[in-house]
This record gives C-alpha cells, sequence and structure tokens, in this order.
C-alpha cells in the first residue's frame, strides 16, 4: 500500500498560505493521490464548534484556555481524521498544525515554547509531519495583506504586530533547529516560484 504523506503549513496571518495549499492540493491530485485537505482548527465537526469559540465568541480568553482549547482541537482532529487518513496511504495536507501553537501560544501569549510543545505532542501522541512549510513574511507586511481583503479581523488577527512579529520569530527558530522537516520560503516571492520549490522538495520525500 502507498504511505501516507503529512504536509504542514505554517506562517503568521496574512502570509497566503491557502493559495500554496490550494495549487499543492492539486499537484498531488494530478499524480493520482487521495488527498485529505484539512485545517486547525476546525477540521472535524467539534473542531468547528472549538474554531467557534477561540474566534468569533465575545470576551476575553484566558491565554491557557486558548492553549488547551487549540489542543483539544489538534487532540480530535488527529486521531479522527488525519491518522486514519494517513492509514489509508492518503496524502494529508493541514493549514495550521502544533507548530502554530507553539508560536501563538508558546511564544506569542508569553506560555513557554516547551510547555506548549510538549502539551501539543501529548495532544498528538507524537505525531509531526513529513514537511512543514513555513511562509514567512514581515509582521508589518503581513498585516497590510490582511487589511487589503478587507474582511473583518477574528480574535487572533486583532493582536499588535508585535504578537505577530514574535511569532514569526518562533516559527524561524522552529524550522533552524529542525531543517529536515521545514522548507522555509520568503514570502514575497512570486506564487510560482514558491509553488516550485515547495513540489522540488516534496519530489525529494515521494522518492
Ligand atoms: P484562520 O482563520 O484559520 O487563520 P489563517 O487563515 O491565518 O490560518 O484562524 C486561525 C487563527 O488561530 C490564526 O490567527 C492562528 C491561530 N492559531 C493559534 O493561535 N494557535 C493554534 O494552535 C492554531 C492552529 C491557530
Amino acid at each position: 500500500m502507498t504511505k501516507g504523506l503529512f504536509i504542514s503549513f505554517e506562517g503568521i496571518d496574512g502570509v497566503g498560505k491557502s493559495t500554496q495549499l490550494d495549487l499543492l492540493v492539486r499537484y498531488f491530485e494530478e499524480l493520482g493521490r487521495t488527498v485529505c485537505r484539512t485545517l486547525e482548527p476546525g477540521g472535524t465537526d467539534l473542531g468547528r464548534e472549538i474554531r467557534e469559540l477561540l474566534l468569533h465568541r465575545k470576551g476575553e480568553v484566558a491565554p491557557r484556555a486558548e492553549a488547551l482549547l487549540f489542543a483539544a482541537d489538534r487532540a480530535h482532529h488527529v486521531a479522527i481524521l488525519v491518522r486514519p487518513a494517513l492509514e489509508r496511504g492518503e496524502v494529508v495536507i493541514t493549514d495550521r498544525y502544533l507548530d502554530s501553537s507553539v508560536a501563538y501560544q508558546g511564544s506569542g501569549r508569553d506560555l513557554g515554547f516547551d510547555q506548549v510543545r510538549d502539551l501539543s505532542l501529548f495532544a498528538v501522541d507524537g505525531l509531526l509531519p513529513d514537511l512543514t512549510v513555513l511562509l514567512d513574511l514581515d509582521a508589518e507586511k503581513a498585516a497590510a495583506r490582511r487589511s487589503n481583503t478587507g474582511a473583518e479581523p477574528d480574535r487572533l488577527e486583532r493582536a499588535k504586530t508585535e504578537f505577530f512579529e514574535t511569532a514569526r520569530k518562533s516559527y524561524l527558530d522552529m524550522a533552524a533547529a529542525e531543517p529536515s522537516r521545514w522548507l522555509v520560503l520568503d514570502a514575497e516571492q512570486s506564487v510560482e516560484t514558491m509553488q516550485a520549490k515547495i513540489r522540488e522538495r516534496v519530489q525529494g520525500l515521494l522518492g
């Protein structure tokens, strides 16, 4: 049976993850692979309820409660959707995974990099992606891209530029510490250039 492949996309809000993700899904479909395209938070029915609480509920969410809600979403997502799809030999591509929690809650909210990483690994019982693509962009430029879409910012997106700059740095530190899992791309490059680099890296994983 074909081996499953697990790929996550990461980056601060506004860097253009979904465009790259769409193109990569198309690439695998053209290769004849079954793709499970998913996201966090909100990749399952339960997750969609948690997503509402995290992003759209009025009022404060304490930082540790926020971290635990993301972890709960992820635990369910991995158990119900991600692991079964990988066991069927599918390609799972997720818009955000546990590195988002390390960057946003661990570093951005200052809950501690190691603690949030440990909590996240507990949630997923140690499952790490084969490849994590980081789209890297300066926080000011990412904010400008977000405001260009005209969409109403959610609770997380209302955070200050400093929060996103801290999260960005945390991502870059993780990528530097584990280069075999990460691909870092400058998100100011063209859509085509970034996609070509992603596909080149993916080809190496397909063997
Ligand atoms: P979403 O609308 O999916 O944003 P994006 O399109 O940028 O991925 O909202 C997810 C928000 O939740 C985003 O601001 C990042 C944040 N987040 C965390 O803070 N921690 C996490 O573990 C995850 C998965 C997301």
